[in-house]
């Protein structure tokens, strides 16, 4: 498969399946844009890659668990061998655990389980990928979100899902450091929220599409010179803190 050097280089993590599938297809529809499907299982990111492949797209798999301090850095080894830099990075990884109901030791570990991947998972990747960014003319994070992380919104979804939501609303404050730290040399770090989409971190329940889960990611993404940065919105514009 040719990658141009002119190509921009996307890292997505998750992107087996579900929302990081639907932005890796829709950014890899793009001219323009090479996109590493993350996945944390090699054989099924192979496999989410090919489908992709099939259509013509520039896609390839990449394996990353972003628990893992040696498969971060396997990752970051990789892209830096194969491209000297990384020009989008998209963490999207996430789980949402079974809490209902949960108590004790068994709660403590569900809280290390949300919060190992969702929150530190995205905060040691960026930490690993930021000298690949910064060798990108034009470096842009997207950190994946949900509005009921918004302390703002509490209350329109009240006493729910206390480990998951606050693992996301840690995100925001992560996106607001990368945000603040390389406003000056014009990245463009943001965090979005899909809507509530039929994937499997929800057993299918969701109501809308990965597809359009995708959308506003895709246009973070893809921000132009006056884009914005430092912002928490979805596909309807900007959501409260
Ligand atoms: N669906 C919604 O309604 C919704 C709403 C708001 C926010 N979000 C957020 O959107 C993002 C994508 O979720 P989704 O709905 O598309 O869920 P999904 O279909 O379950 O996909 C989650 C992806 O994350 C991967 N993942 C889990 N643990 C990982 C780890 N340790 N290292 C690397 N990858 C790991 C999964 O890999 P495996 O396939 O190996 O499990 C999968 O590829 C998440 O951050 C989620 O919190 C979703």
């Amino acid at each position: 498969m040719s990658t141009s050097v002119a190509s921009k280089i996307v890292l997505i993590t998750g992107a087996n399946q579900g929302i990081g599938f639907a932005i890796a297809k829709t950014l890899s529809s793009k001219p323009a844009y090479h996109v590493l499907m993350g996945s944390r299982d090699a054989q099924r990111g192979i496999d989410a890659a090919k489908k992709l492949q099939g259509q013509g797209l520039h896609v390839e798999p990449i394996t990353i668990d972003v628990t893992s301090d040696e498969s971060i850095a396997k990752a970051t080894q990789q892209v830096m061998k194969q491209f000297g830099r990384l020009d989008v990075l998209i963490n999207n990884a996430g789980v949402s655990l079974k809490e209902d109901g949960i108590s004790g030791l068994e709660l403590r570990n569900i809280y290390q389980e949300t919060f190992a991947v969702n929150t530190f998972g995205a905060a040691l990747t960026t930490e690993s990928f930021i000298p690949l960014l910064k060798s990108s003319p034009t470096p842009r994070i997207v950190f994946m979100s949900t509005v009921v992380s918004s302390l703002a919104n509490e209350q329109k979804f009240p006493a729910f899902l206390p480990v998951y939501r606050s693992s996301k609303s840690a995100l925001n404050m992560l996106m607001m450091h990368y945000a603040s730290m390389y406003k000056d040399a014009g990245w463009k770090v943001n965090a979005s929220c899909p809507g509530y989409c039929a994937t499997n971190l929800n057993a299918f329940a969701g109501m809308d599409t990965p597809d359009n889960g995708a959308l506003n990611a895709v246009r973070l993404a893809t921000l132009g010179e006056d884009g914005e940065t430092g912002t928490f919105s979805n596909k309807d514009g900007v959501i409260a803190w």
